[in-house]
């Protein structure tokens, strides 16, 4: 039986996912924070053993008495949002809150797993497209999507003597509790279990970069090589029309 450890797996885009590779006949470790949501994701399935833990604080995952075996994949998918609304204002405790939770904790997570990755398994990180260019209001959050791309990019380079194969993932919108929050408009918005098919074919192919859905990330990546100056006259008008 194949193994992979979920991240970020109670809810969302993760929980998604964890169900999906379930059916596919993996055993499944899916972590969280709410107790509640991941005892319902368990239910669901018989392949998966869920585990709480606050992925910010290393003590925690170090006192995980989890008997993990050797993965096939590891995925770190946990994360959240949150905007600095006024920039000149700059709230530092917001930008250390989003960077420990998205990159610090990737740090402990791989860490703690990593070296549990079988040699021709694959480590999987969740970026997202807010890394392909800067975007209003994502000083914290595209920062640390940013840095988690250039890790998993160094990481590809630094495990292929170990022949573990690096995927990085970069959504667009996807309907979770993540963007319920979001008031603006989200194009090409899509559904979890949508992104969960996207995501379980890109690393079926071993994809180094698992961009979804390709209509909204293609148009991404062409405005990412604009000249600066002209994406800044453009993301300030859709800031104002937002
Ligand atoms: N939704 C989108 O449009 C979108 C787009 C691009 C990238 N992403 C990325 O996709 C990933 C999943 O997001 P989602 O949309 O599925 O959001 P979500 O439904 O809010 O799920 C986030 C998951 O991460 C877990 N988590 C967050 N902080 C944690 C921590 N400190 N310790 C342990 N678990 C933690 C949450 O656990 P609890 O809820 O149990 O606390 C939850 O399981 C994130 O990395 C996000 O940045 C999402």
């Amino acid at each position: 039986m194949k193994t992979i450890l979920i991240t970020g797996a109670s809810s969302g885009i993760g929980a998604a996912i964890a169900l999906l590779y379930a059916h596919k006949g993996f055993m499944v470790f899916a972590g969280g924070r709410s107790q509640e949501r991941l005892a319902d994701l368990a239910v669901q399935h018989e392949n998966i053993t869920t585990f709480s833990c606050d992925l910010t604080s290393k003590e925690s995952i170090e006192n995980l008495s989890l008997n993990i075996p050797a993965l096939d994949i590891l995925l770190l998918n946990a994360g959240s949002c949150e905007y600095i609304n006024d920039a000149l204002n700059f709230d530092g405790d917001l930008f250390a809150r989003v960077m420990t939770n998205n990159l610090i904790a990737t740090g402990y997570c791989l860490d703690a797993w990593l070296k549990l990755v079988k040699p021709n398994g694959q480590l999987a990180i969740t970026s997202s497209c807010a890394s392909f260019l800067p975007l209003p209001r994502a000083e914290a959050y595209g920062a640390s999507k940013a840095a988690l791309t250039y890790l998993a990019k160094t990481l590809a380079i630094d495990l292929k003597p170990h022949k573990i194969d690096v995927s990085v993932i970069n959504p667009g919108f996807v309907q979770t509790s993540l963007t319920d929050k979001n008031t603006f408009k989200m194009p090409c918005i899509i559904t979890a279990d949508q992104a969960a098919q996207y995501i379980f074919k890109g690393l079926s192919r071993k994809s180094s970069e698992i961009n979804f859905p390709k209509r909204f990330t293609y148009t991404l990546k062409l405005l990412s090589i604009l000249p600066s100056s002209l994406w800044k006259y453009l993301a300030s008008k859709m800031e104002k029309g937002a």
